[in-house]
């Protein structure tokens, strides 16, 4: 079978077509045949060398993929075999074939391709924990969502609605039409100008209840300032330290140093929370991955989960994908097809 290996830390020529020999469940597993895989910004700061979670190189990434059911392993129903299925991989996803362990695979809606299929996990599990489980969000309250045109971005919009909340998002200007026709209620643009004036002015000064903040480093401090009493930050990820070779290690120091400190009766007199969220981390709380998962996937028949594939690329053009991404161009979810 065929896959998209990283080769070594580095630019996009670092991803290369691999060959490897096919998979083979073992016990309480299922090997995929994969239509879909879903990329995520963590593929790229893997990439960079800029990760600490991903697999020690060569690798194959990939968390997420939508495909068909090739092969069952002992004690997994064999009915299974030729289903649809949507599935999270612990990396390997964007190959031509990945085995799963069988509690991590759902049945994929019939309504959706498996472009949109794919889309769903990562972006739409990190929301879902983001908005509804850790952030709390309420429905006469705001949320501020970082980078709102991109995958996670879309899906907390999709979520904010669903909970009936008003909502600001951070997006490149070539976004906002787009942004605004999804249901934002208000785009701002945080490429041209300072945000944070822009969004106290749009609240009366007050801020808003929520911000989720996947950029990381000092950003978290600005992200901490916007906050109205009672409100809460989730922070999710360092897309600042996005960079190849010594640029982005230098970006990841400075994003550490700049980490805001947060002390435990500046949080009581203000009335603030703070989280972090790592869905990567999440491996051994199955049950209440698939819990989360069951009410994204009702939401698809009840129209609330959209998932909006910007972009299909095939596995030889991985690199094009890459930089698609890095170059800020995607709306939504990019997806890699064999
Ligand atoms: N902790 C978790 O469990 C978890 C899970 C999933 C994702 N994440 C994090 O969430 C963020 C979004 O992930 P995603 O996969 O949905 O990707 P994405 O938002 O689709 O990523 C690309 C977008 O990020 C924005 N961006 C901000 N800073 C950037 C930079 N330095 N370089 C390039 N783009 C930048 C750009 O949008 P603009 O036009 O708005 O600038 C770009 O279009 C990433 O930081 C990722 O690591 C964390």
């Amino acid at each position: 079978m065929r896959q998209i290996v990283t080769t070594a830390n580095g630019g996009i020529e670092v991803l290369k077509i691999g060959q490897a020999p096919d998979p083979q469940p073992g016990k309480g597993e299922v090997v995929i045949q994969v239509k879909a895989a879903g990329l995520n910004f963590a593929d790229i700061l893997a990439r960079q060398g800029l990760y600490p979670d991903g697999p020690k190189k060569p690798c194959v990434m990939g968390y997420e993929v939508a495909g068909v059911v090739e092969a069952v392993g002992d004690g997994i129903d064999g009915g299974l075999a030729g289903k649809a299925v949507v599935a999270l991989t612990r990396f390997g996803g964007q190959a031509e074939k990945v085995t799963v362990r069988a509690d991590q695979i759902f049945e994929k809606p019939e309504s959706l391709s498996y472009e949109q299929a794919a889309a769903i996990p990562v972006n739409y599990l990190t929301a879902y924990a983001l908005l509804y489980v850790m952030g709390s969000l309420q429905p006469n309250e705001s949320v501020l969502i970082h980078n709102a045109g991109g995958g996670v971005g879309l899906a907390a919009l999709d979520i904010a609605k669903k909970i009936g909340a008003t909502s600001y998002g951070t997006a490149s200007p070539g976004k906002h039409e787009f942004l605004r026709e999804r249901g934002l209620d208000y785009p701002i643009d945080y490429r041209n100008q300072d945000w944070l004036p822009v969004l106290k002015q749009l609240t009366g000064g007050r801020g808003v209840e929520l911000v989720i903040d996947p950029i990381g480093g000092g950003h978290w401090k600005k992200s901490y300032v916007a906050l109205r009493h009672t409100g809460r930050l989730g922070m999710f990820g360092v897309s600042a330290a996005s960079a190849n070779g010594l640029k982005g290690k230098l970006k990841l120091i400075k994003a550490a140093v700049q980490m805001p400190r947060f002390h435990p009766l500046g949080l009581l007199g203000k009335n603030r929370g703070v989280f972090g969220l790592n869905l990567g981390h999440l491996w051994h709380e199955p049950e209440k991955v698939a819990m989360w998962m069951k009410v994204l996937l009702d939401g698809i028949s009840e129209g609330w989960v959209r998932p909006f594939v910007d972009k299909a690329f095939p596995f030889a053009q991985a690199g094009d994908a890459h930089s698609y991404m890095e170059a800020r161009k995607n709306i939504g979810k990019v997806v890699l097809v064999p």
